[in-house]
């Protein structure tokens, strides 16, 4: 086993799988390759980019994922099945190291009613998945999910069996969120007192937060004898989310004497942007009262409070803000920055050049800043994303539009112009107010008619001249589309949310032909994320 100081907790980021697989929409792939590269940056040690059987989407995912990091370990989800191994081996065979994190359901309730087999049949498959995965990489991690709930004989069998077949690292998760600190310390304790060659590998945990216990929990369970903890940043994932990543690395480091010197990679100060980052791109607010990343964690607003922290910050505040990386934004970007200023700022934000095309920024940041004045970072951030997903919106684009509503018996009416491939129409329409007469246009234009489930608007920053984002998801033959527009002018931010997702949906009728055609990558074998039940 590779030499790993005992002080040290890895920290193994879902935020792209178990966090991903828990959004209203998928991210595509530029984007997960975005956030995969914040998470590096942040310090994490191991990054499960995905669940590759489940889509080609999530296969293509891994791979650029597993391509571009440098410094993490990518690791890639399978059941315990071969083709599911398989697929990870194949999404990650070119890195120089990844893991392969395979599992299977232990405790009583899912092995009986879920997978309507003994428990002998489940350790034989946890053994040979264990194996066959060994057989591709050293670096195996095998889970037991719902080891909250399995029966201790159960578990501690299991670990062993697990091992035994050559897993590096064994996770113990509380898939339901269902045990108590005290509860979930002793599981771990009483497996380092029972399981014979515990010894041979790391042992995990992966808390849900059902009862609101996770950070708690892995926390107990790192005095018990864990060194690795998954989480997701801002606490993403599965129903009430996972263990967030933000408070586990605050709290060891905040109390590390309380730990005994138990200290993480996490790089502190990146923290916060990492938090804005995925609650941007995942389009999922982080609530105001969050511990660590949320608007009001470090906010004073009782008199006695103030006084105190005016006299002391130390009576009320246990972490400064910019220990974690907030601080006043005192540069003004506006459309007299240069190229170098732009660059400068993105670097400062941990975007390496090769991440994205300056020209193209810069384009789109002078184009902002005349309409706006000042651009903020979250704007340059917001802006940097779209840089990213423009370069795959080729089929369809908004040129101009144009309303007309209000006033009693006015019939909100659109004209919007497009460039459709190579032509450039115009088409005219109505609707039940103005947003819904742009989308009747862009849906005659495209010829897509996807019918709109949800739709949210919300200022990207702050002030009178604040961009207003929309995001939207669209239904298509039976699936989920999701797009977002960014504009100081909210119809227009509404239409390129729109045409956003008829590319997408433009894009996904492409590889179901060449599917079809036998041309697309893996095009047979992927369970599919709308058929097969996520862990
Ligand atoms: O919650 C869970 O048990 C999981 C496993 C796949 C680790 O997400
Ligand atoms: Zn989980």
């Amino acid at each position: 086993m590779e030499n790993i100081d005992k002080n040290r907790v890895i920290i193994f980021d879902t935020t792209l799988r178990d966090g991903e697989q828990a959004l209203q929409q998928s991210l595509n792939h530029k984007q997960k390759l975005q956030i995969a590269l914040m998470l590096e940056q942040l310090g994490v040690d191991v990054i499960e980019a995905g669940f590759p059987i489940s889509s080609p989407g999530d296969f293509e995912a891994v791979k650029l994922i597993g391509e571009n990091l440098k410094r993490a370990v990518p690791c890639g989800l399978s059941r315990a099945v071969d083709k599911d191994i398989d697929a990870v081996r194949d999404a990650l065979k070119n890195c120089e190291r990844y893991r392969i994190h395979t599992f299977i359901a232990t405790s009583d309730i899912h092995v009986q009613d879920k997978l309507r087999k003994s428990f002998d049949d489940i350790c034989e498959m946890a053994k040979a998945a264990v194996m066959r995965a060994r057989n591709y990489t050293d670096d195996v991690e095998f889970s037991c999910e719902d080891a909250g709930r399995t029966p201790i004989d159960h578990l501690c069998r299991m670990v062993e069996t697990a091992i035994k077949a050559g897993a590096r690292t064994v996770n113990i998760p509380d898939t339901v969120g269902y045990t108590i600190p005290s509860e979930f310390g002793n599981i771990i304790k009483t497996l380092f007192e029972r399981v014979p060659n515990i010894d041979d590998a790391i042992i995990s945990v992966h808390c849900h937060n059902d009862l609101g216990m996770a950070t708690g929990n892995s926390l107990v369970a790192v005095q018990n004898g864990a060194r690795q903890v998954e989480v997701c940043v801002n606490g993403l994932g599965e129903r009430a989310g996972n263990c967030s990543l933000e408070e586990v690395a605050m709290a060891l480091r905040t109390r590390s004497q309380y730990f005994g010197g138990l200290y993480t990679n996490i790089v502190p100060t990146n923290i916060a942007r990492a938090s804005q980052m995925v609650a941007g791109i995942c389009n999922e607010k982080v609530p105001p009262h969050k511990a660590i990343v949320g608007s009001n964690a470090f906010a004073h607003s009782s008199g006695i409070h103030q006084d105190g922290v005016l006299k002391n910050r130390n009576t009320y505040e246990i972490i400064t803000p910019e220990s974690v990386g907030f601080k006043e934004n005192n540069l003004h970007m506006t459309a007299r920055s240069g190229r170098h200023m732009i660059k400068s700022r993105l670097n400062a934000l941990g975007y390496s050049d090769d991440t994205f095309n300056l020209d193209e920024v810069y384009r789109r940041f002078l184009e902002l800043a005349d309409r706006k004045g000042e651009v903020f970072d979250y704007d340059l951030e917001a802006l940097l994303f779209f840089t990213h997903d423009m370069q795959e919106q080729t089929q369809f684009a908004l040129e101009n539009l144009n309303v007309m509503c209000g006033g009693k018996g006015v019939i909100p009416t659109a004209s919007v112009k497009m460039t459709i491939g190579s032509e450039t129409i115009t088409e005219s329409g109505t609707g039940d107010g103005p947003v819904d007469a742009v989308f009747n246009c862009i849906k005659r234009l495209t010829n897509i008619e996807c019918k709109l489930l949800d739709y949210n608007l919300s200022a990207t920053s702050e002030g009178m001249n604040a961009q207003g984002q929309v995001d939207v998801v669209v239904l298509y033959n039976g699936r989920k589309y999701y797009g977002r527009g960014l504009s100081t002018d909210v119809i227009e931010s509404s239409a390129l949310a729109f045409v956003h997702a008829c590319n997408s949906i433009y894009r996904a009728q492409i590889i179901e032909k060449e599917k079809e055609q036998g041309q697309a990558p893996h095009g047979e074998g992927f369970i599919g994320k709308d058929t097969v039940a996520q862990p």
